[in-house]
């Protein structure tokens, strides 16, 4: 039987791997590291179906290159990566994973605003670097989490996983988004100025789209108060970092929980140095359980177009 060519651009955790070798014949051997450009247009040049990730960008170039691509399922609920309008024009279906990395995301999210708060990371490099000198009343106090004011921005998905989890810590939840949701009717929306002003801790949960790069800058920063923290796990450039690290050495901020930055891997260098922020690497999906039903979702959504049948998460 003649398997589908299937371009898969990294390395899946095991299981999915092992699916996938099964279901298709790869045009190229996947890495862990990213593809050059070169080897993405190699991989995807004969392939009917390609599984990428949100390093590898999708533009009408690199869709040119790939005549015979159906479909195109994207590992990552954002799809940011992908030029929606040059794959419509072409025919390539997109799809995402939407719904399975949702209480992952929002988990991790928590470890952020707990880590900020309570200087989780900072106590740690003082234990391991040797300088704890025992308990002390006024060591690395922080503040508390418990009976604040959570804003969040974009109640999607996780947005609204997010304030779930805040009615454990008895938070006030105030959000803005395009609407109002269904949800627990404690929540709030309001205008994103209000959140802003009002909030603890605000936590982003938008996508990127040209409406949303920067949405939050100097002006944001200006409105939040000083006792407030920034939270983002969606996608950095959401957040204008020069304007993030200006209002964190102003003391406008403070302390920011990032794991998605504007440049990635690379960090502005202004917040390696900054104490009060805690920087993880683009972990929010990242449970190896997550990570396996991403991948099984993007076989799914592969074999369904391939087969004829409608992409059960098709985002063009
Ligand atoms: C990860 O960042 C995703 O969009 O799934
Ligand atoms: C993602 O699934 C979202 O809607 O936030």
């Amino acid at each position: 039987m003649r398997l589908p060519a299937l371009y898969l651009s990294r390395l899946l955790p095991e299981p999915v791997m092992a699916v996938i070798h099964e279901r298709f014949r790869l045009t190229a051997v996947p890495a862990v590291d990213p593809p050059s450009r070169q080897a993405l247009l190699d991989g995807l040049r004969e392939a009917e179906a390609a599984i990428c990730t949100l390093t590898e960008t999708i533009d009408d170039a690199v869709l040119s290159l790939a005549p015979q691509l159906k479909i195109l399922a994207n590992y990552a609920v954002g799809y940011n990566n992908i030029d929606l309008n040059a794959a419509h024009a072409r025919g390539v279906i997109v799809t995402n994973t939407p719904e399975v990395l949702t209480e992952t995301t929002a988990d991790l999210t928590w470890a952020l605003i707990l880590a900020t708060a309570r200087r989780v990371v900072e106590g740690d490099r003082l234990v391991r670097g040797l300088q704890w000198t025992g308990w002390a009343p006024t060591q690395m106090l922080g503040v508390d989490v418990w009976g604040k004011t959570l804003g969040v921005i974009g109640m999607g998905r996780i947005g609204q996983a997010v304030a779930r989890r805040a009615a454990g810590f008895r938070m006030q939840v105030l959000y803005s988004g395009r609407h109002p949701v269904e949800g627990d009717p404690q929540w709030e929306f309001r205008p994103l100025h209000d959140v802003l002003t009002e909030s603890d801790f605000i936590t982003v949960h938008v996508p990127l789209t040209p409406d949303t790069h920067h949405l939050l800058g100097q002006q944001a920063f200006a409105y939040m108060k000083p006792t407030a923290f920034l939270i983002n796990t969606s996608r950095g450039p959401v957040v204008d970092e020069a304007a993030l690290v200006e209002a964190l050495r102003a003391g406008r901020l403070a302390g920011a929980g990032l794991d998605v930055y504007e440049r990635e891997p690379e960090i502005h260098p202004g917040l390696r140095k900054l104490p009060n922020v805690v920087l993880l690497p683009h972990l929010g999906s990242a449970t190896l359980d997550t990570r396996i039903r991403m991948g099984m979702i993007c076989v799914e959504n592969v074999q369904a177009v391939l087969e004829g049948r409608p992409a059960p998460n098709r985002v063009v």
